[in-house]
């Protein structure tokens, strides 16, 4: 059996995205293929640490607070990586901006809660559902130095129907993203055995 295709997953705190990713991705055998989640946090405090545990996962832990500056933490944060050979780095609610020093590395994907290049930023959900619009959605992007600026790799679409509250539409937006993220990354990985699964 080869090597497993090793994706690195980025969170700094629920982690409900990484949890999604485990229970459809972590030692499943797709074809020839057997997959491995590696959980990497900046935040000692995140709930997805105990969240990985559960599954048995140990997650690599980073804390941004333990470097003087941006650019210091994204050195340490591409070596740590470059280290463990990922084959696809994933940010699923990784909250801190990445300056060149990372994204120059590292080619990474990142999951965000709008219809980008709407509502960039830390309250798309909120932003979004205020903005009028009768759509909202989530977006899977490549990683640049641009905040959710990256090229856009797949959205799916959130009807904001009338009468939805923030919290109802929190909801689906996650829900879209529990969906989307996998089928991104077993297109890119060319899992094509899980497409049914999914
Ligand atoms: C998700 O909505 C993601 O799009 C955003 O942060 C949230 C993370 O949620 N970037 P979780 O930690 O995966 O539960």
């Amino acid at each position: 059996m080869a090597r497993p295709l090793t994706v690195a997953v980025l969170f700094s705190g629920r982690g409900s995205n990484l949890e999604n990713l485990i229970r459809h991705f972590h030692g499943k055998r797709f074809d020839t293929k057997e997959v491995r989640i590696l959980p990497v946090t900046n935040r000692p405090e995140a709930p997805g640490i105990a969240l990985a545990a559960r599954h048995g996962l140990k997650t690599r832990l980073l804390d941004h607070r333990n470097y003087e500056s941006r650019e210091a933490f994204d050195t340490a944060l591409a070596a740590l990586l470059e280290g463990e050979r990922p084959d696809l780095v994933v940010l699923a609610g990784f909250m801190r901006i990445l300056t060149p020093r990372f994204t120059d590395r590292i080619e990474a994907i990142n999951l965000h809660p709008s219809l980008l290049p709407l509502f960039k930023g830390a309250n798309a959900i909120e932003e979004s559902f205020a903005s009028g619009m009768k759509v909202g959605g989530v977006t899977v992007h490549r990683v640049t130095s641009e905040l959710d600026g990256g090229e856009i790799l797949a959205q799916r679409c959130v009807p904001i129907e009338p009468g939805e509250t923030l919290e109802t539409f929190t909801r689906k937006i996650q829900a879209a993203e529990h969906t989307l993220l996998p089928e991104v990354i077993a297109d890119l990985l060319d899992l094509t055995e899980t497409k049914e699964s999914l």
